[in-house]
């Protein structure tokens, strides 16, 4: 079985990422120039953006990573989060910048930050590949946005539906007949 049957339609390709990619890099390198830049992926989804991006990053950073859960298999948010996997290191002077895949309803983000704010970093900002506006149900605006996507299941790149489709290059939309009945 090939997993590109399961695809209704490509939203970004290969190509068309690597362009979105090399801007927020180039903006991120000329807005932390000065500053102390840590940048934190949350797994499992940010990995391939995470790799990227920090390719396209040219100026000094620092990575770490932290999971958290709040999917378990289904398709929309539980509102339970929880930390599976922490940072390595403390965020004192450090100015943080959160590495998402995808920004939904945003509890998951919300709560993180939160969280992450609490350990006094000298600042904290939010970059995700992706984010679905139509679908938020708490006040998050990210600092820096890849694209905007449609209220449409969305995989590839990172992205899983039940851990599977994260290694598709491209981004697109799952067919709903994959995750219904
Ligand atoms: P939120 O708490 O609803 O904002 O959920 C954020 C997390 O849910 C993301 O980091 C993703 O892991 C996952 N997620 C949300 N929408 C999608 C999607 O369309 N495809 C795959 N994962 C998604
Ligand atoms: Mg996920």
């Amino acid at each position: 079985m090939n997993m590109c049957d399961d695809i209704a339609r490509i939203l970004y390709t290969e190509e068309q990422l690597a362009e979105i990619v090399g801007r927020i890099g180039r903006q991120i390198s000329e807005d932390y120039r000065d500053k102390n830049l840590l940048m934190v992926s949350v797994l499992k989804g940010s990995l391939m953006f995470m790799a990227d991006l920090m390719r396209a990053v040219t100026i000094p950073c620092a990575i770490d990573f932290l999971s958290v859960s709040s999917y378990g298999g289904g398709t929309a948010s539980s509102g339970v989060v929880r930390i599976l996997k922490d940072l390595d290191n403390p965020l004192e002077g450090k100015d943080l910048l959160v590495v998402e895949d995808i920004l939904d309803s945003g509890v998951t983000l919300s709560f993180l930050l939160k969280n992450l704010s609490a350990r006094n970093p000298h600042s904290i900002r939010l970059c995700t590949l992706l984010d679905k506006p139509e679908r938020r149900r708490v006040e998050i605006r990210p600092d820096y946005v890849g694209a905007e996507v449609p209220d449409e299941f969305i995989v590839g790149y990172g992205l899983d539906y039940a851990e599977r489709y994260r290694n598709l290059p491209y981004i697109g939309v799952l067919k709903p007949k994959v995750y219904a009945g």
